[in-house]
């Protein structure tokens, strides 16, 4: 099968499309012929060596995340899923293995893909709306009518955050350049700020939740934005942003961090927010499998609107 694997830590021009065997089916797995994948900030990180953890120096990988598809084959012991059920899916960003033709993924991994999303709208969805889902109603302990800000609300992860903390009931306040000021708006945000014009930490305004998308700021930094028992959240997974929320363990306003995990039923919720309409696609830019460095390169630029998706091959 065709993959885009690494065998050396480095630039884009590391990403090398070559052949490889398919994976083997375990008696507990399921083969996923792939349609599309989507390419997270993460493997730029994982690529150029700034991410070691915990794989380290082992070559050559495959990197990626997330994929659509339809189901090849299946294990003796797999129920719920069957060869042609077209699907959609995340394997953990340690695994990686997304950048190929076939990948090999767990049941709870898997969702079959919402009826009104294309394969690829389907593979931009999985990593980043089980972020917000984890980060919001697991790490942030969400309610209902809370207020929250999303910083980076035009990204890969920020567009579908707007959109599900609306579905689940939230009033967001969303920060993006005026380039993305529309496009935001248009996801229903209650509120829409220019960071390149409004000072974030002079709002005067407080939030139950600070989910901090972009990561750009901090606990110390926004604290005062936070209501009495409000939650700052990030998705900078940094050594200093777990000592630093470790420590508020005792205070009453909460540092957290998100480490997303696949997770089938919480996938099955928001594909099934997908189709009642309540979360709508948004690609920044579709890429040919062998056009990988390029689509690395448009994530380096940290300007695209929504996701990036690659296409690995017609179904
Ligand atoms: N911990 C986890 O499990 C986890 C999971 C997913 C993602 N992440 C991390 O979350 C971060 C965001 O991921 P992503 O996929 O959304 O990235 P992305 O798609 O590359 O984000 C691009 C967006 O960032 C916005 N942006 C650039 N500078 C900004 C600034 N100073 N303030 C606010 N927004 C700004 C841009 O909007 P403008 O052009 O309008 O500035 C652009 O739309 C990455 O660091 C990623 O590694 C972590």
């Amino acid at each position: 099968m065709k993959a885009v694997v690494i065998d050396r830590f480095g630039d884009s021009s590391v990403l090398n499309l070559t052949e490889i065997p398919k994976p083997n089916l375990s008696s507990d797995g399921v083969l996923v012929k792939v349609c599309y994948t989507s390419v997270n900030p993460i493997e730029l990180l994982q690529r150029s060596g700034k991410f070691k953890f915990p794989v380290g120096n082992s070559f050559p990988r495959i990197l990626g995340s997330d994929f659509s598809g339809v189901v090849s084959e299946v294990g003796d012991k797999v129920k719920g899923f069957r060869p042609g059920d077209k699907v959609l899916g995340m394997r953990s960003t340690v695994e990686g293995g997304a950048y190929a033709e076939y990948v090999s993924a767990k049941p709870g991994q898997l969702s079959l893909i919402p009826n009104n999303f294309s394969f690829a709208e389907a593979a931009g969805l999985p990593l980043v709306t089980l972020t917000t889902w984890q980060a919001i109603l697991g790490q942030a302990n969400f309610k209902t009518g809370q207020k929250v800000l999303v910083n980076g609300a035009s990204g890969g992860v920020g567009v579908y955050a707007v959109q599900l903390i609306k579905a689940l009931g939230g009033h967001v306040t969303a920060t993006c350049s005026y380039r993305n000021e529309h496009l935001v708006k248009s996801l229903g945000a209650d509120v829409v700020l220019d960071y390149t014009k409004v000072s974030i930490v002079d709002l005067g305004k407080k939030f139950d939740v600070f989910y901090d998308v972009f990561g750009n700021y901090s606990l110390g930094k926004v604290e005062h934005l936070l209501t009495d028992k409000g939650t700052y959240c990030s998705t900078i997974p940094s050594v200093k942003n777990f000592l630093t929320h470790g420590l508020s363990f005792f205070s009453r306003k909460k540092g957290k961090v998100v480490v997303v995990r696949p997770n089938a039923q919480q996938l099955g919720r928001i594909v099934t927010m997908c189709e009642e309409g309540q979360i709508k696609p948004i690609i920044d830019s579709t890429f040919d499998l062998s056009e990988m460095p390029q689509a690395h390169e448009r994530i380096r630029t940290k300007r695209a609107k929504g996701k990036v998706v690659i296409k690995v091959a017609d179904i």
